[in-house]
């Protein structure tokens, strides 16, 4: 899924609520109570699935690549879309106080809620109806497939970080278990465990980047390929630093012949003997 894609589907989402606000405040102008327990799950929705996660991977993250790649953030749909973000919490900050009046018995409760909440239905139902047609397909033309990996990467952080209540997106790309960054022994046990739920002996982070390699090499990778996941400097210290496992893909290779039955003199291989003078 692509990040535009995940901003669409959450938008089916944000519709789906608008409908429930909108059921409500039909109940709410009939004259009919309704719990306010139900008002506050919906301000909680909108706090934080609409505002800190949804808008938040948009400022946070869409915008800026966008204005990376060239969309200016002034005069175009980048600043408008930011300006209909802060109409929408100023709605929402109304609607928390009409719920607070609303729980405390004032007269203006309902009525006041219904003003703030219809304005933000209708306010979003256009920003999302914007989103969609014109800012997507902009993100979608102008960001290259690596800019949208690194956008979703991006998105996945912020999802994590609400989950998991961290209060912000970890700067670390490994956090320890409250986000913040692993020390010693958070990362000992961590490593500890993900070695035995991996079946393996208990070994070192590094030692698991050399298997890594090793193991790539040795099942026929390229080696710019593998220089570069490495972060190699250059593509020599990766097949040197790795020499003894190309010489076991040399000896693989050469086994290759001996299946094929290449023979020499006094019944060996032609690839035997060049393996055993070497
Ligand atoms: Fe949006």
């Amino acid at each position: 899924m692509t990040p535009t894609e995940q901003l669409k589907e959450e938008h089916g989402g944000v519709k789906v609520m608008l409908r429930i606000i909108g059921k409500i405040c039909d109940r709410m102008e009939s004259g009919k109570t309704v719990p306010v327990q139900h008002l506050e799950q919906i301000l909680e929705f909108l706090k934080v699935f609409v505002d800190t996660c949804h808008h938040g991977k948009e400022e946070e993250h869409l915008f800026p690549a966008l204005e990376a790649a060239g969309v200016p953030r002034d005069g175009g749909p980048i600043g408008q879309m930011l300006l209909e973000h802060e109409q929408g919490r100023a709605f929402v900050r109304g609607m928390g106080a009409s719920v607070r009046a609303y729980a405390e018995g004032a007269r203006t409760g309902a009525s006041d809620f219904v003003t703030n909440a219809r304005g933000y239905t209708q306010l979003l139902l256009a920003h999302i109806d914007k989103e969609d047609n014109v800012l997507y397909p902009i993100a979608d033309a102008r960001l290259t497939a690596k800019k949208q990996a690194a956008l979703s990467f991006a998105f996945e952080r912020v999802e994590e970080a609400l989950k998991k209540r961290w209060g912000a997106v970890p700067e670390y790309v490994f956090p320890s278990t409250t986000g913040g960054m692993m020390n010693d022994c958070s990362y000992r046990r961590w490593i500890a465990k993900a070695a035995e739920k991996a079946g393996i002996e208990r070994t070192r982070l590094h030692n698991l980047r050399h298997s890594a390699i090793s193991l790539l090499l040795n099942n026929g990778a390229d080696p710019f390929a593998v220089q570069k996941l490495a972060g190699h400097s250059d593509v020599r210290l990766t097949t040197q630093t790795y020499a003894h496992v190309q010489a076991e893909a040399l000896k693989r290779a050469v086994g290759v012949l001996d299946r094929v039955g290449i023979e020499g003199e006094e019944g060996k291989t032609i690839a035997h003997r060049q393996t055993t003078v070497s």
